[in-house]
Protein backbone atom coordinates (compact mmCIF):
# COMPACT_ATOMS: atom_id res chain seq x y z
CA UNK A 1 0.00 0.00 0.00
CA UNK A 2 1.80 3.35 -1.10
CA UNK A 3 -0.89 5.45 1.17
CA UNK A 4 0.67 6.41 5.30
CA UNK A 5 -2.64 6.98 6.48
CA UNK A 6 -4.42 3.26 7.29
CA UNK A 7 -7.94 4.77 7.84
CA UNK A 8 -8.14 5.15 3.95
CA UNK A 9 -6.89 2.19 3.10
CA UNK A 10 -10.30 1.20 5.46
CA UNK A 11 -12.19 3.59 3.59
CA UNK A 12 -11.35 1.80 0.36
CA UNK A 13 -13.17 -0.93 1.13
CA UNK A 14 -12.71 -4.44 3.05
CA UNK A 15 -10.23 -5.66 0.43
CA UNK A 16 -6.54 -6.23 0.81
CA UNK A 17 -4.72 -3.72 -0.19
CA UNK A 18 -2.36 -3.51 -3.45
CA UNK A 19 1.45 -4.45 -3.13
CA UNK A 20 3.36 -2.30 -6.01
CA UNK A 21 3.82 -5.00 -8.85
CA UNK A 22 1.62 -7.96 -8.72
CA UNK A 23 -0.27 -9.14 -5.69
CA UNK A 24 1.09 -12.64 -3.93
CA UNK A 25 -1.14 -15.00 -4.86
CA UNK A 26 -3.92 -15.53 -2.11
CA UNK A 27 -3.11 -19.42 -0.40
CA UNK A 28 -6.12 -18.89 1.40
CA UNK A 29 -8.85 -16.51 0.99
CA UNK A 30 -12.19 -16.47 2.56
CA UNK A 31 -15.46 -14.65 1.75
CA UNK A 32 -18.35 -13.69 3.36
CA UNK A 33 -18.09 -15.93 6.33
CA UNK A 34 -20.79 -16.20 8.46
CA UNK A 35 -21.28 -18.01 11.94
CA UNK A 36 -23.95 -18.12 13.84
CA UNK A 37 -24.35 -19.21 17.30
CA UNK A 38 -27.64 -18.82 19.80
CA UNK A 39 -27.59 -15.28 20.59
CA UNK A 40 -24.58 -14.33 18.75
CA UNK A 41 -23.40 -13.71 15.24
CA UNK A 42 -19.58 -14.47 15.98
CA UNK A 43 -18.77 -14.05 12.11
CA UNK A 44 -21.13 -11.68 10.00
CA UNK A 45 -19.72 -11.70 6.42
CA UNK A 46 -15.71 -11.95 7.67
CA UNK A 47 -13.65 -11.92 3.89
CA UNK A 48 -9.88 -12.61 4.98
CA UNK A 49 -7.17 -13.13 2.60
CA UNK A 50 -3.76 -14.21 3.32
CA UNK A 51 -0.89 -14.91 0.79
CA UNK A 52 1.59 -17.08 0.19
CA UNK A 53 4.82 -16.53 2.16
CA UNK A 54 3.44 -14.11 4.55
CA UNK A 55 2.86 -13.90 8.09
CA UNK A 56 -0.85 -12.36 8.53
CA UNK A 57 -2.52 -10.77 11.31
CA UNK A 58 -5.80 -11.34 12.56
CA UNK A 59 -6.64 -8.25 15.14
CA UNK A 60 -9.56 -7.64 17.12
CA UNK A 61 -11.36 -6.76 20.04
CA UNK A 62 -12.33 -10.03 22.48
CA UNK A 63 -15.30 -11.72 20.95
CA UNK A 64 -14.58 -9.94 17.44
CA UNK A 65 -14.58 -13.50 16.19
CA UNK A 66 -10.98 -14.20 15.58
CA UNK A 67 -11.10 -17.69 17.16
CA UNK A 68 -14.31 -18.60 15.10
CA UNK A 69 -12.60 -17.67 11.71
CA UNK A 70 -9.67 -19.57 12.83
CA UNK A 71 -11.96 -22.88 13.62
CA UNK A 72 -14.01 -22.59 10.36
CA UNK A 73 -10.56 -22.71 8.17
CA UNK A 74 -9.35 -25.44 10.18
CA UNK A 75 -12.24 -27.29 9.87
CA UNK A 76 -13.57 -27.24 13.46
CA UNK A 77 -16.76 -25.12 12.89
CA UNK A 78 -18.78 -25.47 9.64
CA UNK A 79 -19.84 -21.83 8.45
CA UNK A 80 -23.51 -21.08 7.76
CA UNK A 81 -22.31 -18.95 4.94
CA UNK A 82 -19.67 -17.68 2.66
CA UNK A 83 -16.90 -19.93 0.44
CA UNK A 84 -12.93 -21.16 1.54
CA UNK A 85 -10.40 -21.41 -1.46
CA UNK A 86 -6.88 -22.35 -1.20
CA UNK A 87 -4.57 -21.66 -4.01
CA UNK A 88 -8.05 -20.65 -5.86
CA UNK A 89 -9.87 -23.39 -5.56
CA UNK A 90 -12.79 -24.06 -3.48
CA UNK A 91 -12.53 -26.70 -0.47
CA UNK A 92 -15.38 -27.64 1.98
CA UNK A 93 -13.99 -28.72 5.29
CA UNK A 94 -16.52 -31.29 7.21
CA UNK A 95 -13.65 -32.41 10.11
CA UNK A 96 -10.36 -30.97 11.13
CA UNK A 97 -8.72 -34.03 9.31
CA UNK A 98 -9.92 -32.49 6.22
CA UNK A 99 -8.35 -29.36 7.04
CA UNK A 100 -5.06 -31.08 7.80
CA UNK A 101 -5.21 -33.45 4.36
CA UNK A 102 -5.69 -29.96 2.65
CA UNK A 103 -2.60 -28.38 4.11
CA UNK A 104 -4.01 -26.15 6.71
CA UNK A 105 -2.85 -26.64 10.84
CA UNK A 106 -3.20 -25.22 13.71
CA UNK A 107 -1.39 -24.28 16.97
CA UNK A 108 -4.17 -24.27 19.61
CA UNK A 109 -3.31 -21.95 22.52
CA UNK A 110 -4.13 -25.50 24.91
CA UNK A 111 -2.03 -28.18 23.68
CA UNK A 112 -2.76 -31.24 22.81
CA UNK A 113 0.17 -33.24 23.54
CA UNK A 114 0.23 -36.67 25.52
CA UNK A 115 2.17 -35.96 28.37
CA UNK A 116 4.14 -38.73 29.16
CA UNK A 117 4.57 -39.27 25.70
CA UNK A 118 7.67 -38.60 24.47
CA UNK A 119 8.74 -35.85 21.88
CA UNK A 120 8.87 -37.98 19.20
CA UNK A 121 6.14 -40.25 20.14
CA UNK A 122 3.79 -37.07 20.07
CA UNK A 123 4.94 -36.83 16.42
CA UNK A 124 3.99 -40.11 15.82
CA UNK A 125 0.90 -40.35 17.45
CA UNK A 126 -0.48 -37.35 15.22
CA UNK A 127 1.13 -38.74 11.64
CA UNK A 128 -2.19 -39.77 9.45
CA UNK A 129 -0.26 -42.58 8.38
CA UNK A 130 0.82 -43.74 11.33
CA UNK A 131 4.53 -44.58 12.12
CA UNK A 132 5.73 -47.70 13.38
CA UNK A 133 8.05 -48.73 16.79
CA UNK A 134 11.34 -49.00 13.87
CA UNK A 135 10.25 -46.06 12.02
CA UNK A 136 10.49 -43.96 15.20
CA UNK A 137 14.34 -43.78 15.39
CA UNK A 138 13.98 -41.87 11.84
CA UNK A 139 11.77 -39.24 12.72
CA UNK A 140 14.13 -38.53 15.90
CA UNK A 141 16.80 -37.98 13.10
CA UNK A 142 13.96 -35.85 11.03
CA UNK A 143 13.13 -34.09 13.99
CA UNK A 144 16.79 -33.03 15.43
CA UNK A 145 16.78 -31.48 11.51
CA UNK A 146 13.54 -29.66 11.57
CA UNK A 147 14.84 -28.39 14.78
CA UNK A 148 18.19 -26.65 13.44
CA UNK A 149 16.32 -25.83 10.64
CA UNK A 150 13.62 -23.52 11.89
CA UNK A 151 14.97 -22.94 15.11
CA UNK A 152 12.96 -25.09 17.16
CA UNK A 153 15.41 -27.21 19.51
CA UNK A 154 13.70 -29.74 21.87
CA UNK A 155 14.58 -32.94 22.44
CA UNK A 156 13.03 -35.53 20.58
CA UNK A 157 13.54 -38.47 23.81
CA UNK A 158 12.43 -35.94 26.47
CA UNK A 159 8.87 -36.75 27.61
CA UNK A 160 5.94 -33.89 27.76
CA UNK A 161 5.59 -33.28 31.25
CA UNK A 162 8.98 -32.44 31.64
CA UNK A 163 9.24 -29.37 29.16
CA UNK A 164 8.11 -26.16 29.59
CA UNK A 165 5.40 -24.26 28.07
CA UNK A 166 7.62 -22.77 25.23
CA UNK A 167 9.10 -26.44 24.17
CA UNK A 168 5.76 -27.69 24.86
CA UNK A 169 4.89 -24.85 21.74
CA UNK A 170 7.77 -26.00 19.46
CA UNK A 171 6.65 -29.49 19.75
CA UNK A 172 3.25 -28.47 18.63
CA UNK A 173 5.26 -26.58 15.52
CA UNK A 174 7.27 -29.91 14.81
CA UNK A 175 3.78 -31.76 14.65
CA UNK A 176 2.31 -29.36 12.30
CA UNK A 177 5.26 -29.14 10.01
CA UNK A 178 5.85 -32.85 10.21
CA UNK A 179 1.96 -33.28 8.94
CA UNK A 180 2.95 -31.23 5.95
CA UNK A 181 1.11 -27.94 6.71
CA UNK A 182 1.34 -25.10 4.41
CA UNK A 183 -0.90 -22.83 6.27
CA UNK A 184 -0.24 -22.73 10.14
CA UNK A 185 -2.47 -20.56 11.95
CA UNK A 186 -1.50 -19.55 15.68
CA UNK A 187 -4.11 -18.36 18.01
CA UNK A 188 -2.42 -15.89 20.24
CA UNK A 189 0.47 -18.13 21.07
CA UNK A 190 2.66 -15.81 22.91
CA UNK A 191 0.64 -15.33 25.54
CA UNK A 192 2.07 -18.20 27.42
CA UNK A 193 5.90 -17.71 26.22
CA UNK A 194 8.29 -15.17 27.72
CA UNK A 195 9.29 -12.46 25.46
CA UNK A 196 12.32 -14.27 24.93
CA UNK A 197 10.55 -16.91 24.11
CA UNK A 198 8.47 -14.50 21.62
CA UNK A 199 11.29 -13.62 20.19
CA UNK A 200 12.76 -16.85 19.02
CA UNK A 201 9.07 -17.81 18.38
CA UNK A 202 9.22 -15.25 15.88
CA UNK A 203 12.31 -15.85 14.23
CA UNK A 204 10.74 -19.54 13.75
CA UNK A 205 7.40 -18.08 11.60
CA UNK A 206 9.85 -15.89 9.49
CA UNK A 207 11.98 -19.05 8.35
CA UNK A 208 8.68 -20.72 7.84
CA UNK A 209 7.31 -18.09 5.64
CA UNK A 210 10.41 -18.12 3.82
CA UNK A 211 9.68 -21.34 2.34
CA UNK A 212 6.50 -20.13 1.12
CA UNK A 213 3.96 -20.91 3.60
CA UNK A 214 1.63 -18.80 5.25
CA UNK A 215 1.28 -18.09 8.87
CA UNK A 216 -1.90 -16.57 10.33
CA UNK A 217 -1.30 -14.97 13.70
CA UNK A 218 -3.60 -14.05 16.50
CA UNK A 219 -2.24 -11.43 18.71
CA UNK A 220 -3.42 -8.84 21.32
CA UNK A 221 0.01 -7.69 21.48
CA UNK A 222 0.30 -4.65 18.80
CA UNK A 223 3.75 -4.25 19.08
CA UNK A 224 4.46 -8.06 18.27
CA UNK A 225 1.95 -7.71 15.26
CA UNK A 226 4.30 -4.60 14.25
CA UNK A 227 7.26 -6.80 14.69
CA UNK A 228 6.60 -10.09 12.75
CA UNK A 229 3.69 -9.70 10.42
CA UNK A 230 3.97 -8.41 6.51
CA UNK A 231 -0.16 -7.65 7.00
CA UNK A 232 -2.81 -6.91 8.97
CA UNK A 233 -6.58 -7.94 8.76
CA UNK A 234 -8.91 -6.01 11.78
CA UNK A 235 -12.36 -7.59 12.69
CA UNK A 236 -14.67 -5.66 14.76
CA UNK A 237 -18.34 -7.09 15.73
CA UNK A 238 -17.55 -10.10 13.25
CA UNK A 239 -16.80 -7.78 10.29
CA UNK A 240 -14.20 -7.28 8.33
CA UNK A 241 -12.95 -3.84 9.34
CA UNK A 242 -10.06 -3.68 6.33
CA UNK A 243 -6.36 -5.39 5.85
CA UNK A 244 -3.41 -3.25 5.93
CA UNK A 245 0.48 -3.35 5.09
CA UNK A 246 2.03 -3.69 8.89
CA UNK A 247 4.44 -1.05 7.60
CA UNK A 248 2.25 1.35 6.69
CA UNK A 249 0.82 2.01 10.70
CA UNK A 250 1.93 2.51 13.52
CA UNK A 251 0.70 1.00 17.04
CA UNK A 252 -1.67 3.34 17.74
CA UNK A 253 -3.07 3.39 14.05
CA UNK A 254 -3.65 -0.41 14.69
CA UNK A 255 -5.32 0.07 18.37
CA UNK A 256 -7.49 2.90 16.62
CA UNK A 257 -8.97 0.20 14.21
CA UNK A 258 -9.13 -2.28 16.28
CA UNK A 259 -11.70 -0.43 18.49
CA UNK A 260 -12.98 2.65 16.65
CA UNK A 261 -11.39 4.99 18.21
CA UNK A 262 -8.01 6.38 19.95
CA UNK A 263 -6.65 4.67 22.57
CA UNK A 264 -3.74 6.10 24.95
CA UNK A 265 -2.25 4.20 27.87
CA UNK A 266 -0.91 6.68 30.17
CA UNK A 267 0.61 6.73 33.84
CA UNK A 268 -2.59 6.28 36.11
CA UNK A 269 -3.71 9.10 37.69
CA UNK A 270 -4.29 8.47 42.00
CA UNK A 271 -6.57 10.13 43.78
CA UNK A 272 -5.02 9.53 46.80
CA UNK A 273 -0.93 9.18 47.20
CA UNK A 274 -0.50 6.26 49.34
CA UNK A 275 0.24 7.03 52.79
CA UNK A 276 3.74 5.71 53.65
CA UNK A 277 2.79 5.75 57.78
CA UNK A 278 -0.13 4.02 57.37
CA UNK A 279 -0.22 0.45 59.18
CA UNK A 280 0.73 -2.04 56.48
CA UNK A 281 -2.68 -3.75 55.28
CA UNK A 282 -0.58 -7.42 54.73
CA UNK A 283 2.44 -8.35 56.21
CA UNK A 284 4.49 -11.31 53.70
CA UNK A 285 7.77 -12.56 56.46
CA UNK A 286 10.05 -14.81 55.33
CA UNK A 287 8.08 -16.99 52.75
CA UNK A 288 9.98 -19.61 51.21
CA UNK A 289 8.34 -22.20 48.52
CA UNK A 290 8.35 -24.78 46.54
CA UNK A 291 7.33 -25.01 42.79
CA UNK A 292 5.43 -28.28 42.03
CA UNK A 293 8.61 -30.41 41.21
CA UNK A 294 9.77 -29.64 44.79
CA UNK A 295 12.67 -27.02 43.92
CA UNK A 296 12.97 -23.88 45.69
CA UNK A 297 11.11 -21.51 43.95
CA UNK A 298 10.62 -18.68 46.73
CA UNK A 299 13.16 -17.73 48.91
CA UNK A 300 12.42 -15.84 51.91
CA UNK A 301 10.50 -13.27 50.32
CA UNK A 302 9.35 -10.41 52.65
CA UNK A 303 7.31 -6.75 52.18
CA UNK A 304 4.63 -4.83 53.37
CA UNK A 305 1.57 -3.71 51.21
CA UNK A 306 0.34 -0.39 52.16
CA UNK A 307 -3.94 0.49 51.92
CA UNK A 308 -4.07 2.16 48.39
CA UNK A 309 -0.99 0.85 47.39
CA UNK A 310 -0.09 -1.16 44.21
CA UNK A 311 2.97 -2.80 44.80
CA UNK A 312 4.05 -4.27 41.30
CA UNK A 313 5.53 -7.94 41.19
CA UNK A 314 7.87 -8.15 37.96
CA UNK A 315 10.32 -10.98 36.73
CA UNK A 316 11.12 -13.03 33.96
CA UNK A 317 8.84 -16.16 34.26
CA UNK A 318 9.77 -19.09 36.20
CA UNK A 319 11.60 -16.72 38.88
CA UNK A 320 9.02 -17.73 41.78
CA UNK A 321 5.95 -15.21 40.96
CA UNK A 322 3.41 -18.04 40.25
CA UNK A 323 4.92 -19.67 43.32
CA UNK A 324 4.91 -16.47 45.24
CA UNK A 325 0.99 -15.65 44.60
CA UNK A 326 -0.15 -19.17 45.32
CA UNK A 327 1.47 -18.89 48.71
CA UNK A 328 0.12 -15.81 49.07
CA UNK A 329 -3.75 -16.49 48.10
CA UNK A 330 -3.58 -19.79 50.08
CA UNK A 331 -3.03 -22.28 46.71
CA UNK A 332 0.39 -23.83 47.59
CA UNK A 333 0.94 -24.01 51.43
CA UNK A 334 5.08 -22.02 51.85
CA UNK A 335 7.48 -23.92 53.28
CA UNK A 336 8.28 -21.34 55.85
CA UNK A 337 7.37 -17.80 56.77
CA UNK A 338 4.20 -15.94 57.78
CA UNK A 339 1.33 -13.55 56.46
CA UNK A 340 -1.00 -11.11 58.27
CA UNK A 341 -3.41 -9.27 56.76
CA UNK A 342 -5.03 -6.17 58.67
CA UNK A 343 -2.51 -6.99 62.19
CA UNK A 344 -3.78 -10.97 62.13
CA UNK A 345 -1.74 -14.06 60.89
CA UNK A 346 -3.65 -15.74 58.08
CA UNK A 347 -3.61 -19.51 58.12
CA UNK A 348 -1.17 -21.03 55.80
CA UNK A 349 -1.95 -23.15 52.53
CA UNK A 350 -5.95 -23.17 52.85
CA UNK A 351 -7.85 -20.85 49.97
CA UNK A 352 -10.67 -20.28 52.06
CA UNK A 353 -8.60 -18.97 54.73
CA UNK A 354 -6.68 -16.49 52.71
CA UNK A 355 -10.01 -15.59 51.30
CA UNK A 356 -12.14 -15.33 54.96
CA UNK A 357 -8.96 -13.04 55.71
CA UNK A 358 -9.76 -11.01 52.74
CA UNK A 359 -7.51 -11.70 49.89
CA UNK A 360 -9.19 -12.21 46.40
CA UNK A 361 -7.05 -13.56 43.75
CA UNK A 362 -7.06 -13.63 39.89
CA UNK A 363 -5.25 -16.08 39.02
CA UNK A 364 -3.10 -16.91 35.41
CA UNK A 365 -4.73 -19.50 34.84
CA UNK A 366 -8.63 -18.31 34.34
CA UNK A 367 -10.03 -21.36 32.94
CA UNK A 368 -8.68 -24.34 35.46
CA UNK A 369 -8.12 -22.73 38.87
CA UNK A 370 -10.33 -19.65 38.59
CA UNK A 371 -14.06 -20.47 36.94
CA UNK A 372 -15.93 -23.73 36.00
CA UNK A 373 -15.89 -23.70 32.96
CA UNK A 374 -18.91 -25.82 31.88
CA UNK A 375 -21.22 -23.61 34.46
CA UNK A 376 -22.82 -20.03 33.06
CA UNK A 377 -21.55 -16.74 34.39
CA UNK A 378 -24.23 -16.77 36.88
CA UNK A 379 -23.14 -19.65 38.77
CA UNK A 380 -19.15 -18.86 38.29
CA UNK A 381 -19.58 -14.90 39.68
CA UNK A 382 -21.36 -16.68 43.15
CA UNK A 383 -18.77 -19.71 43.20
CA UNK A 384 -17.23 -18.27 46.09
CA UNK A 385 -20.07 -16.66 47.90
CA UNK A 386 -22.98 -19.34 47.72
CA UNK A 387 -22.54 -20.36 50.86
CA UNK A 388 -23.94 -16.78 52.69
CA UNK A 389 -26.93 -14.30 52.38
CA UNK A 390 -27.09 -12.60 49.97
CA UNK A 391 -26.85 -15.63 47.15
CA UNK A 392 -28.66 -18.00 49.72
CA UNK A 393 -31.19 -18.07 52.53
CA UNK A 394 -31.00 -20.36 54.84
CA UNK A 395 -30.22 -23.55 52.44
CA UNK A 396 -31.44 -22.70 50.01
CA UNK A 397 -30.23 -20.35 46.92
CA UNK A 398 -31.76 -17.30 46.19
CA UNK A 399 -31.78 -18.01 41.94
CA UNK A 400 -33.47 -14.44 41.60
CA UNK A 401 -30.97 -12.60 43.39
CA UNK A 402 -28.12 -15.09 41.55
CA UNK A 403 -29.22 -14.00 38.18
CA UNK A 404 -29.81 -10.52 39.11
CA UNK A 405 -26.49 -9.88 40.40
CA UNK A 406 -24.78 -11.11 37.15
CA UNK A 407 -26.70 -9.20 35.13
CA UNK A 408 -25.14 -6.00 36.92
CA UNK A 409 -21.79 -7.37 37.18
CA UNK A 410 -22.06 -8.41 33.30
CA UNK A 411 -23.04 -4.46 32.24
CA UNK A 412 -20.56 -3.05 35.03
CA UNK A 413 -17.47 -4.51 33.77
CA UNK A 414 -18.99 -5.12 29.83
CA UNK A 415 -19.36 -8.80 29.76
CA UNK A 416 -20.41 -9.45 25.98
CA UNK A 417 -22.14 -12.52 26.26
CA UNK A 418 -25.44 -13.40 25.45
CA UNK A 419 -26.87 -13.61 29.17
CA UNK A 420 -26.05 -14.77 32.53
CA UNK A 421 -26.86 -18.31 31.61
CA UNK A 422 -24.12 -18.69 29.19
CA UNK A 423 -21.72 -21.10 29.94
CA UNK A 424 -18.29 -19.69 30.44
CA UNK A 425 -16.34 -22.06 28.05
CA UNK A 426 -18.58 -20.72 25.53
CA UNK A 427 -16.96 -16.84 25.96
CA UNK A 428 -14.23 -15.30 24.29
CA UNK A 429 -10.87 -15.09 26.52
CA UNK A 430 -11.25 -11.35 26.88
CA UNK A 431 -14.93 -11.88 28.46
CA UNK A 432 -13.68 -15.30 30.73
CA UNK A 433 -11.29 -12.41 32.34
CA UNK A 434 -14.12 -9.74 33.24
CA UNK A 435 -16.09 -12.04 34.57
CA UNK A 436 -13.97 -13.36 37.07
CA UNK A 437 -12.11 -9.67 37.62
CA UNK A 438 -16.04 -8.91 38.27
CA UNK A 439 -16.69 -11.43 40.98
CA UNK A 440 -13.11 -11.06 42.79
CA UNK A 441 -13.94 -7.18 43.18
CA UNK A 442 -17.32 -8.19 43.60
CA UNK A 443 -16.19 -9.64 47.44
CA UNK A 444 -14.50 -6.35 48.77
CA UNK A 445 -11.81 -7.95 49.54
CA UNK A 446 -8.88 -5.80 51.69
CA UNK A 447 -5.58 -7.49 49.10
CA UNK A 448 -6.03 -8.52 45.56
CA UNK A 449 -3.51 -10.33 44.28
CA UNK A 450 -3.67 -9.82 40.47
CA UNK A 451 -1.74 -12.31 38.24
CA UNK A 452 -1.05 -10.87 34.46
CA UNK A 453 -4.36 -9.47 34.62
CA UNK A 454 -4.86 -8.30 31.27
CA UNK A 455 -2.94 -11.16 29.18
CA UNK A 456 -5.12 -12.08 26.12
CA UNK A 457 -6.90 -9.04 26.53
CA UNK A 458 -7.97 -6.30 23.93
CA UNK A 459 -6.48 -2.89 24.28
CA UNK A 460 -10.29 -1.53 25.28
CA UNK A 461 -10.60 -3.99 27.88
CA UNK A 462 -7.00 -3.29 29.16
CA UNK A 463 -8.36 0.28 29.89
CA UNK A 464 -11.25 -1.18 31.48
CA UNK A 465 -9.11 -3.65 33.96
CA UNK A 466 -6.62 -1.29 34.68
CA UNK A 467 -9.00 1.57 35.67
CA UNK A 468 -10.65 -0.71 37.96
CA UNK A 469 -7.33 -1.83 39.63
CA UNK A 470 -6.26 2.16 40.07
CA UNK A 471 -10.18 2.25 41.90
CA UNK A 472 -9.19 -0.74 43.93
CA UNK A 473 -6.85 0.98 44.53
CA UNK A 474 -8.13 4.52 45.37
CA UNK A 475 -10.64 2.27 47.36
CA UNK A 476 -8.09 1.61 49.97
CA UNK A 477 -7.45 -1.38 48.97
CA UNK A 478 -4.20 -3.38 48.43
CA UNK A 479 -2.86 -4.30 45.13
CA UNK A 480 -0.19 -6.92 44.49
CA UNK A 481 0.02 -7.06 40.64
CA UNK A 482 2.30 -9.61 39.09
CA UNK A 483 3.17 -9.62 35.56
CA UNK A 484 5.58 -10.14 33.25
CA UNK A 485 4.43 -7.11 30.91
CA UNK A 486 7.18 -4.61 32.29
CA UNK A 487 4.85 -1.41 30.73
CA UNK A 488 2.16 -2.68 32.44
CA UNK A 489 4.09 -2.80 35.62
CA UNK A 490 5.51 0.83 35.32
CA UNK A 491 1.76 2.17 34.43
CA UNK A 492 0.31 1.10 37.31
CA UNK A 493 2.57 0.84 40.16
CA UNK A 494 3.46 2.79 42.78
CA UNK A 495 6.31 0.55 43.88
CA UNK A 496 7.83 -2.31 42.40
CA UNK A 497 9.54 -5.70 43.64
CA UNK A 498 11.56 -7.55 41.31
CA UNK A 499 11.52 -11.26 41.80
CA UNK A 500 15.05 -13.39 40.60
CA UNK A 501 15.99 -16.90 41.02
CA UNK A 502 13.00 -16.65 44.01
CA UNK A 503 14.76 -13.60 45.98
CA UNK A 504 13.36 -10.12 45.78
CA UNK A 505 16.29 -8.23 44.72
CA UNK A 506 15.21 -4.90 44.01
CA UNK A 507 12.33 -2.57 46.00
CA UNK A 508 12.16 0.50 44.02
CA UNK A 509 9.28 3.77 44.06
CA UNK A 510 7.93 4.21 40.94
CA UNK A 511 9.60 7.47 40.69
CA UNK A 512 12.83 5.64 40.02
CA UNK A 513 11.37 2.89 38.12
CA UNK A 514 12.21 2.82 34.19
CA UNK A 515 12.25 -0.14 32.17
CA UNK A 516 16.11 -0.14 32.14
CA UNK A 517 16.50 -0.59 35.67
CA UNK A 518 13.84 -3.14 36.50
CA UNK A 519 15.00 -4.73 33.22
CA UNK A 520 18.95 -5.38 34.51
CA UNK A 521 17.47 -6.35 38.14
CA UNK A 522 15.05 -9.04 36.05
CA UNK A 523 18.05 -10.31 34.60
CA UNK A 524 20.18 -10.61 37.45
CA UNK A 525 22.77 -8.25 36.45
CA UNK A 526 22.31 -5.90 40.05
CA UNK A 527 21.09 -5.97 43.04
CA UNK A 528 19.09 -2.87 44.09
CA UNK A 529 21.18 -1.23 47.20
CA UNK A 530 17.61 -1.10 48.12
CA UNK A 531 17.83 -4.47 49.25
CA UNK A 532 19.98 -6.04 52.28
N1 LIG B 1 -19.09 -22.44 20.54
C1 LIG B 1 -19.68 -21.26 20.79
N2 LIG B 1 -20.96 -21.19 21.20
C2 LIG B 1 -21.58 -20.01 21.44
N3 LIG B 1 -20.98 -18.80 21.29
C3 LIG B 1 -19.70 -18.80 20.88
C4 LIG B 1 -18.98 -20.01 20.62
N4 LIG B 1 -17.72 -19.68 20.23
C5 LIG B 1 -17.67 -18.34 20.25
N5 LIG B 1 -18.86 -17.80 20.63
C6 LIG B 1 -19.18 -16.36 20.73
O1 LIG B 1 -18.85 -15.77 19.47
C7 LIG B 1 -18.24 -14.48 19.64
C8 LIG B 1 -16.87 -14.47 18.99
O2 LIG B 1 -16.00 -15.26 19.77
P1 LIG B 1 -14.48 -15.58 19.38
O3 LIG B 1 -14.01 -16.59 20.36
O4 LIG B 1 -14.39 -15.94 17.95
O5 LIG B 1 -13.79 -14.16 19.65
P2 LIG B 1 -12.24 -13.76 19.62
O6 LIG B 1 -12.09 -12.67 18.64
O7 LIG B 1 -11.40 -14.98 19.43
O8 LIG B 1 -12.06 -13.16 21.09
P3 LIG B 1 -10.78 -13.21 22.13
O9 LIG B 1 -9.82 -12.17 21.68
O10 LIG B 1 -11.38 -12.80 23.45
O11 LIG B 1 -10.23 -14.58 22.12
C9 LIG B 1 -18.22 -14.24 21.15
O12 LIG B 1 -19.34 -13.48 21.47
C10 LIG B 1 -18.33 -15.63 21.74
O13 LIG B 1 -18.95 -15.59 23.01
MG1 LIG C 1 -10.01 -15.97 20.68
Amino acid sequence: MSTADPAQAVAAGGEPTEHPGSPPAAAVRMSGIVKRFPGVVANDGVDFAAALGEVHALLGENGAGKSTLSNILTGLYRPDEGRIELDGRAVHFDSPRDALAAGIGMVHQHFRLVPTFTVAENVALADPHGIGRRQVRHLRQELAAMGAHYGLAVDPDARVWQLSVGEQQRVELLKALHRGARVLILDEPTAVLTPQEADALFVTLRAMVAEGRTVVFISHKLHEVKAVSDRVTVLRHGRTVGTVDTASCTTTDLARLMVGRDVVFRRAERAHPVDPAAAPLMRVRGVSAVNHRGQPAVRQAGFELRPGEILGVAGVAGNGQRELAEAITGMRRPTAGSIEVGGSPVRLGSVRAAHAAGIAHVPEDRLHTGLAPSLSIASNVVLTAYRRPPASRGPFLDRGYIRRHATELMSRFDVRAPGPDTPVRLLSGGNVQKVLLGREFASDPKVLVAASPTRGLDVGAIETVRRLLVQAADEGRGVLLISEDLEEILALSDRVLVLYEGRIVGDVPAADATAERLGLLMGGGAVSRDVG
